[in-house]
């Protein structure tokens, strides 16, 4: 069984208990649909190194299978598996207050990407698209305190710069990706106040039409997935 204490300072300064698979797979299972659906958006505000969300993509990329598989046909279409898988792994996020939790979670995030990346596509893999995974999830999970809404350096103390989340999504059914930036305090504002979170308990992420408040669209790309990571930081 994976470790669930690092350290006793950790637990008393952080609270760092890691969840086991067991429970993380029941707490699931809750939402068993949305975790089966490739492009469910899923925020956890104290990641640690990433137990609930491996899971969660773990699932997520069963379901890109499905989806890029032509109708009788066991295999998924290779080019079709990668848009699927990069889909999945854009609607994955994270924050949490400690840099090397947030290495670690992108790091294993990664590495089952990448196995079902290769186990799909086989020869058909290509750098462009691994350094564009690296790159989302560089955004997707961030260092960063979610109750001051803040970014953090190393010693936990807040920076000045807010926590920015992208939105992304691929308007054009072609293999261009959009992405939307928005303030992370802004976002929970507009969820907040959206009709959905009052009346079903699940918060929708992005610019829910229904919130009262409107987030600032800080700044917009539309650009081939595959070269994302050529463009901002
Ligand atoms: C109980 S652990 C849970 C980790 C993971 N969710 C799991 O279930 O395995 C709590 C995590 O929250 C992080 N944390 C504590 N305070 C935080 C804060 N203000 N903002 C973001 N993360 C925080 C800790 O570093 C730790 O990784």
């Amino acid at each position: 069984m994976a470790q669930q204490v690092k350290s006793k300072q950790r637990v008393a300064e952080h609270g760092e208990v890691f969840t086991a698979e067991r429970e993380v797979n029941a707490m699931l299972d809750l939402v068993k649909q949305e975790t089966e659906r490739v492009d469910s958006r899923f925020l956890e505000p104290a990641c640690g190194d990433g137990n609930f969300l491996v899971e969660i993509l773990r699932r997520k990329l069963e379901a890109a299978k499905r989806r890029a598989s032509p109708p009788k046909c066991k295999k998924p279409l290779p080019i079709e598996f990668e848009k699927q898988s990069v889909i999945a792994i854009s609607s994955i996020y994270g924050v949490d207050i400690l840099q090397d939790n947030v290495l670690a979670c992108r790091e294993r995030l990664y590495k089952i990407w990448e196995a079902a990346y290769i186990a799909n596509c086989s020869n058909e893999t290509n750098e462009e698209c691994r350094a564009a995974v690296r790159f989302i999830l560089s955004r997707n999970i961030v260092c960063g305190n979610a109750l001051t809404l803040m970014c953090v350096d190393e010693n936990q103390k807040d920076t000045k710069c807010p926590i920015i989340f992208s939105e992304w999504s691929f308007p054009f059914n072609d293999t261009r990706i959009q992405r939307k930036d928005y303030s992370f305090a802004e976002l929970m504002l507009s969820a907040n106040t959206a009709d959905n979170i009052r009346k079903t308990g699940q918060m929708s992420l992005f610019a829910d039409e229904n919130g009262e408040v409107e987030p600032t669209l800080l700044r917009q790309y539309i650009f081939d997935y595959r070269r994302i990571q050529d463009y901002g930081e």
